[in-house]
């Protein structure tokens, strides 16, 4: 459990953490010199400001730290929170950063003679599958989703399913896999998220922490 004393701020692993530094720069956050270096072992920081320290975890992870009240705030992709729709988390600012969109995709082709609007039952792997399932429930479709934590456009040319539902940013893992996108789910970008509990509590200072993000947004620096 995190001491009484101090805020915990959990942050992803990958693509979001290189591009969240200016933000948290603006908010004022300057995190210990371990935090940038890859071959540290540690995985909590500390912080120019000694009321917040700094956990580094797996992406989907950032929403369970924080669910659960162990991280007071998080940065976490709105793929994660989709997913998991946990009702202890409030999220109220989008960062604008970490921007990519929720695709499905199968092979070329396969999607040359395709009509996803014509499914009523598709098979797909993917990292996301309760999402996944609710995304296509809800135009009719039965998802039966094969979890995978990565490497997801793989699954059609090994046979595990034709088709795959996963994050595209610049199109070229898709491309590199034959893959072409057939039907957009959602745009994706990383979001501030707070535990709903952690803010009716210590409402001043969690409070504090999302105006800073939000004047960071905006480009303005920490005061
Ligand atoms: C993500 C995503 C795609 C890829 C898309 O994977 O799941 O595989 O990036 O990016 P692109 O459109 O720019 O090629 P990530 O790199 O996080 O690795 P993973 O496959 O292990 O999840």
């Amino acid at each position: 459990m995190a001491a009484r004393d101090g805020l915990v701020l959990a942050l992803p692993k990958g693509r979001i953490l290189t591009e969240i530094g200016p933000v948290m720069r603006r908010a004022g956050i300057e995190p210990e010199t371990a935090f940038a270096d890859p071959e540290a072992r540690q995985l909590r920081f500390t912080t120019s400001d000694e009321a917040l320290s700094i956990i580094r975890v797996r992406s989907f992870d950032v929403a369970t730290f924080v669910a659960f009240g162990a991280a007071q705030l998080g940065i976490a992709g709105s793929d994660v929170l989709m997913e998991f729709d946990y009702r202890e988390l409030y999220a109220p600012l989008d960062l604008k950063v970490g921007l990519c969109r929720l695709v499905a995709a199968e092979p070329a082709d396969l999607a040359s003679d395709d009509d996803p609007s014509r499914w009523s039952h598709v098979r797909v792997a993917t990292k996301y599958p309760r999402l996944t399932r609710r995304h296509f429930a809800a135009r009719g479709v039965q998802a039966e989703c094969v979890k995978l934590h990565g490497a997801v456009e793989l699954a059609p040319s090994l046979g595990l399913c034709r088709r795959i539902v996963d994050l595209v940013s610049s199109g070229a893992t898709l491309q590199a896999n034959q893959l072409v996108e057939v039907e957009h789910i959602a745009d994706i970008s990383a979001r501030l998220v707070v535990n709903r509990a952690a803010l009716k509590t210590r409402a001043e200072e969690v409070g504090g922490w999302i105006e800073r993000f939000r004047k960071a947004i905006d480009g303005a620096p920490a005061a």
